[in-house]
């Protein structure tokens, strides 16, 4: 029977959206009186960027999505899907879609789907796999969807802080795509956990157990692997392709809450190799390891003697594979649902569009509370296409280099302006609008009614920011 099961659906156009603003994460050592280097070396973080009260999580996706628009000509009446995955909750009811609907307005376009999926970090995963799955349903009508993902991450004062950022980014999904989801190669692990999560509704801030969070997201991505290595290998057996484990991916993207974590994963996927090999064989694969023939997933998680062996065990690949996806984060710091994302765009800019035709990508999405998943991206092997479709991130380059540097002092300030007016109304914000980007939308007041006005910074005159 014939099928219109479109092929090769996946990211036809991706763009990222990270603050103006930024803090000195050496500064913020000295500033929050740590010892130097636990921020930069100790968690990998050199800056964190942050909004000041003139930004929220609906001016963020206004941004993130008139701009991918307008730098892709795409039309408002094309989109068909549009799905919104966040944490950053400023509304208990009204969605940020169906804010950015106004968007669609003028066009009389208001037959789109889709709206926000919560859950912590992988609320944005969760939206691109209903966009894919809608594009690949019967429910589809031939146009585009659309998966945004932003976030304010912001941490109370403490150890936690450091780890914050924000950002935004916009995924078109559609068939035909360079970036194509790899079908039936997805692995996903969901369970309770308290972690990290945010019971208080007056705050911007959660309730983190670091410790518990490390080995919640080091625990899903131990099953997740093993889930999507088994899958992998079933659907492989069919084509004969025999690669198994790290050697599969040619890159790898991890959430990343801070970069130094993303380095251990990797260590942790090489230790899950080391296990799923079988000891006759580990002393090829792995000489010198034998002395942890005897461990086990469970009781390693903060196991210094493993951490330290796989972690050099996997320098290689984290050099070859996993490091250039770091840039964002590393420049950024965590945007929590974009951040796996944004590794993506980094990976992009970081590498020749050359090198990554035809090859396949890993990605590992975890978000607190706890939901993950594991799947993959095969890079089209048409050269011309995929090279036009990474020359439209020639922007972030020039963008990163030309934010502002602030002093933690005045972060520090302007946190605690975001900190007492939250939830705030009337309220008009008090945050510089000349330091945003060209072309951002920016919060100009709340009414009494806590109704939010919107307005956009000029934008250049060719429309592309
Ligand atoms: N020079 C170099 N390194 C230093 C140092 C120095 N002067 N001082 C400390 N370090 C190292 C430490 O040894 C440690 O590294 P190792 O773990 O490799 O030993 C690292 O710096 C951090 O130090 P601590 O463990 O003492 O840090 P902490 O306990 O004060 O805080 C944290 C770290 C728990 C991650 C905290 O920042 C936090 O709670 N962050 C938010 C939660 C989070 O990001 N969790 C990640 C998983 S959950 C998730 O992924 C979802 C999400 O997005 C939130």
């Amino acid at each position: 029977m014939a099928t219109n099961w479109p092929e090769n659906v996946g990211i036809r156009a991706i763009e990222v959206l990270f603050p103006s603003q930024y803090v000195d994460q050496t500064e913020l050592e000295q500033f929050d009186g740590a010892s130097a280097g636990k921020y930069t070396i100790g968690l990998g973080q050199a800056k964190m960027g942050f909004c000041s009260d003139r930004e929220d999580v609906n001016s963020l996706c206004l941004t993130v999505v008139s701009r991918l628009l307008e730098r892709h000509h795409i039309k408002h009446t094309e989109i068909g899907r549009l799905e919104v995955g966040t944490e950053t909750i400023v509304d208990k009811s009204k969605s940020v879609k169906s804010v950015l609907m106004q968007l669609f307005a003028d066009s009389g376009n208001t037959d789109i789907e889709g709206i926000d999926t919560t859950n912590a970090c992988y609320g944005g995963t969760a939206a691109l796999f209903n966009a894919i799955n809608w594009i690949e349903s019967s429910s589809w009508d031939g146009r585009y969807a659309l998966a945004v993902c932003a976030d304010i991450a912001v941490y109370a004062k403490g150890a936690a802080r450091p780890t914050g950022g924000a950002g935004a980014v916009a995924m078109l999904v559609g068939p035909n795509a360079p970036l194509v989801f790899e079908r039936g190669l997805r692995a996903t692990h969901m369970e309770h956990a308290y972690d990290f999560y945010k019971p208080d509704l007056s705050s911007e801030y959660p309730t983190v157990d670091g410790k518990l969070s490390i080995q919640c997201y080091l625990s899903a991505l131990d099953t997740c692997y093993r889930l999507y290595r088994q899958k992998f290998e079933k659907q492989q057996a069919k084509t004969q392709s025999g690669k198994v484990g790290l050697d599969n991916f040619d890159a790898i993207l991890f959430h990343t809450p801070f970069c130094k974590l993303v380095q251990k994963s990797v260590g942790r996927l090489s230790f899950n190799d080391f296990l799923l090999t079988s000891e006759g064989k580990r002393a090829e694969q792995f000489a010198g390891l034998e002395r942890f023939n005897n461990a086990t997933l469970e009781g390693t998680y903060f196991d210094r003697d493993v951490e330290k062996a796989f972690l050099t065990q996997s320098a290689d690949v984290f050099e070859a594979k996993t490091k250039k996806t770091l840039l964002l984060a590393n420049q950024v710091g965590n945007m929590y649902t974009p951040s796996v994302y944004s590794g993506l765009v980094s990976l992009l800019i970081g590498v020749p569009a050359a090198d990554l035709v035809g090859k396949r990508i890993g990605v590992f999405s975890y978000g607190s509370g706890l939901a993950a998943s594991m799947y993959s991206i095969s890079v089209t092997q048409d050269a011309a296409a995929f090279e036009k479709f990474v020359a439209q991130l020639d922007y972030v380059l020039p963008l990163l280099n030309s934010r502002e540097k602030v002093a933690p002092e005045q972060f520090s300030e302007l946190m605690e302006v975001r900190e007492k007016n939250n939830h705030a109304a009337p309220y008009t914000p008090t945050g510089s609008v000349g330091v945003l980007f060209p072309g951002t939308y920016y919060l100009k007041d709340v009414d009494s009614l806590h109704r939010r006005t919107y307005e956009r910074t000029p934008t250049i005159s060719n429309g592309v920011h």
